[in-house]
């Protein structure tokens, strides 16, 4: 199975120049998933919960989801992407995951960060995954990559491969998701975004880049630098990630405890 990352600077409000730089790429690329980044056609840095809602949009139905459906089907790929996301009154920072025969799912983020509080609501539903044939993927957004328990819900619930759409500022990320990948066994992509935002007199959040691949062992598979724009992938086994044995003795999940576990 062929997977990976496009890494670019979305441009802030440009909806429509992101999404054609995205279906570009997706119309070029050979691979069975792609991951984009967190909030990937509308840009991060929003200056009042008004803005971030004035961009969001239905999911499925809007015009994101309906332009990466058109590209999936052409191209027979699954994609994971971060968008803005408006339902029944309320605005999420979510990520949605769609294959050749359209929407699949979406998962809304749970652990928002610094002012995402201020423009959406927290996630309202568990982590989950889904079966995609050849792998069963789970999604998770940036800063859930600090609680392990994100990882390890997904990892619990059967996912081979975590699909992490990504805006970190902060530079932990890319060294803690090798210890998500090794603490699961299963495959992480991590895409990130480059460049810098700076809005409202606000001061420049700049991003990391440094989107990333991490095999069930821990292995990088391959790691962007930080301005570096474009895709990378890596052939993978899925099937790999649902032996959870780190030793012949230990198969890491059964050998759990949980009832000595708090939280
Ligand atoms: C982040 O969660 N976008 C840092």
């Amino acid at each position: 199975m062929k997977t990976g990352v496009f890494q670019f600077t979305p441009v802030f409000g440009d909806k429509e120049h992101n999404l054609r730089r995205i279906e570009r790429v997706m119309e070029d690329v050979q691979a069975d998933l792609l991951v984009l980044p967190e909030l990937c056609t509308t840009g991060y840095l929003f200056t009042s919960a008004a803005e971030a809602q004035s961009m969001a949009e239905s999911v499925p139905g809007g015009k994101t989801v309906r332009r990466l459906e058109a590209a999936c089907r052409k191209k027979r790929l699954h994609v994971v992407a971060g968008l803005a996301e408006a339902a029944g009154g309320a605005f999420y920072n979510s990520a949605v995951l769609i294959g050749p025969e359209g929407w699949i799912g979406t998962y809304r983020k749970i652990h928002l960060f610094w002012k995402e509080k201020d423009w959406f609501a927290r996630g309202n539903r568990p982590f989950k995954v889904w079966d995609i044939g050849k792998a069963n993927v789970g999604l998770m957004i940036c800063f859930d990559w600090i609680y392990p328990e994100a990882a390890r819900s997904l990892a619990l619930d059967g996912a081979d491969i975590l699909c992490h759409c990504a805006n970190l500022v902060l530079p932990h990320c890319p060294d803690a998701m090798i210890t998500r990948s090794l603490e699961n066994r299963v495959f992480s992509i991590t895409a990130n975004r480059t460049g810098a935002e700076s809005r409202g007199g606000s001061s420049e959040l700049k991003f990391i880049g440094k989107s990333q691949m991490v095999g069930p062992w821990g292995e990088v598979l391959f790691r962007m630098d930080d301005k570096e724009e474009g895709v990378r992938l890596a052939e993978i086994d899925p099937k790999t990630a649902r032996d959870k044995h780190i030793i012949p003795a230990n198969d890491i999940f059964e050998d759990r405890k949980p009832e000595y576990y708090t939280g």
